[in-house]
């Protein structure tokens, strides 16, 4: 069938199977372009199959020529329903890995079972023996417990109500958006989406089953951002999952010492994904931030910001971080002048001057690459299995 964009407020709910292969075939040329890195050759990565999940998948396998497991929660196509943008991008990383020689293996199911777990556990056991890095990328709405008890993640300031400027993306009117508080409750069910507690549970059973290799490293991804955003992301209900994430790598490098693994989080630039675009007052940031790095000439994607932390913060004979252990992927955004001209031009944005202050158009190529849309070799006028 012609597959179409069909966009409903922040997210879009088709998907084209071609111009997602086009954004992985797009990311694999960017690794291999610069070279070989001397780094982990058994991998797996949680939340494999979009953003920044992706994107260190491709890194470690065309940069590190490692073998990968992934692991995703995507929905297939059903009738005439496009599968989700992972999916589609997970089958093309399947295929340009196996002919590199590759080995990659995904398993689409929910990471937070431990059923899942399991199964991972089992294929790792079977054709890989032991990890050495495992890469922890989830950015999920909601958790399912074991007990069947139900966790939503909420995107909620903690205290007092917070409003900010923010765009509409439909309309283009730049307006003041008010976010209620969270609930105590909402605060802990956040933290039991987000925080640590899933990526404690996999390390240990990773451990437990004697599948880490000595020295292994593991990853989870993180987010400050600047002080205007604190209320909504850093001091907020996912700033708390976040400061729990943190905490959880600290407590499982102290638990592994004696297998030498290390746990490090990683805080990354702020980059339009499914998960990102979520977030209220965010999206005008991302905006204005992505003119500002473009016109520095220091602008980065998810791949960029993977391949610098592969090659530059992880794998270059010693571990680059800050004094709080963890390695700084945003040095670029939270850099003084980024930071002064950003603020700068969110005091005097309005309707009137947002496409000439802000990015618009690369913050929707980059929503529409997501979804495998806007790629000018790419034949939407063709019919596509989906
Ligand atoms: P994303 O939405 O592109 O990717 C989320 C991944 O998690 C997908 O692979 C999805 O299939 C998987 N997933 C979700 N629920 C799952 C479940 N129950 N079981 C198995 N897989 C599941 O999100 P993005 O933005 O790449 O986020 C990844 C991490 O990076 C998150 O921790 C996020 O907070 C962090 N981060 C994101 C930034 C951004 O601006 N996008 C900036 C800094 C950190």
């Amino acid at each position: 069938m012609i597959v179409e964009p069909r966009i409903k407020g922040f997210i879009c709910t088709t998907a084209h199977p071609d111009g997602c292969r086009e954004n992985v075939i797009r990311q694999i040329e960017f690794v291999k372009k610069n070279g070989i890195i001397n780094g982990p050759k058994k991998v797996l990565i949680i939340g494999a199959s979009t953003g920044y999940g992706l994107a260190s998948r491709i890194t470690a396998a065309f940069g590190c020529q490692a073998d990968t497991i992934g692991i995703m929660y995507e929905r297939e196509a059903s009738g005439k329903r496009t599968a989700s943008p992972g999916w589609y991008n997970t089958k093309a990383f399947e295929e340009e890995a196996r002919k590199a020689g590759l080995y990659a293996y995904s398993i689409n199911k929910d990471a937070f079972l431990r059923q899942t777990k399991e199964e991972a556990m089992d294929v790792i056991e079977k054709n890989l023996g032991k990890i050495d890095m495992i890469i922890y990328s989830l950015a999920a709405p909601r958790r399912t417990t074991e007990d069947g008890q139900v966790y939503e993640s909420v995107l909620k300031p903690i205290g007092e109500k917070f409003s900010e400027k923010s765009w509409n993306l439909t309309t283009n009117v730049i307006s003041e958006a008010t976010i209620e508080p969270a609930t105590q409750e909402e605060v802990d069910q956040t933290v039991k989406v987000m925080g640590g507690e899933d990526w404690q549970d996999w390390i240990r059973m990773l451990a437990e089953r004697n599948l880490l290799s000595n020295g292994a490293v593991t990853i989870a991804y993180s987010y400050i951002g600047p002080e205007l955003t604190y209320p909504v992301y850093y001091n907020g209900t996912i700033g708390m999952a976040k400061k729990h994430l943190q905490k959880t790598a600290q407590d499982l490098t102290t638990e592994f010492t004696s297998i030498g693994m290390k746990a490090y989080i990683s805080v990354n630039k702020a980059l339009v994904t499914q998960a990102s675009s979520a977030i209220p007052i965010v999206p005008l940031y991302f905006a204005l931030l992505y003119q500002v790095m473009k016109e520095k000439g220091i602008h980065e994607g998810c791949i960029e910001q993977t391949d610098r932390m592969f090659r530059e913060k992880l794998f270059s004979g010693r571990v680059i971080t800050d004094d709080e252990n963890r390695i700084r992927l945003d040095d670029l955004e939270m850099r003084k002048d980024v930071q002064e001209e950003t603020m700068r031009r969110w005091k005097m944005i309005h309707c009137n001057n947002l496409s000439e202050l802000a990015d618009l158009k690369g913050y929707w190529d980059d929503f529409y690459h997501m979804f495998g849309f806007g790629f000018s070799n790419v034949d939407y006028t063709k019919e596509v299995e989906i």
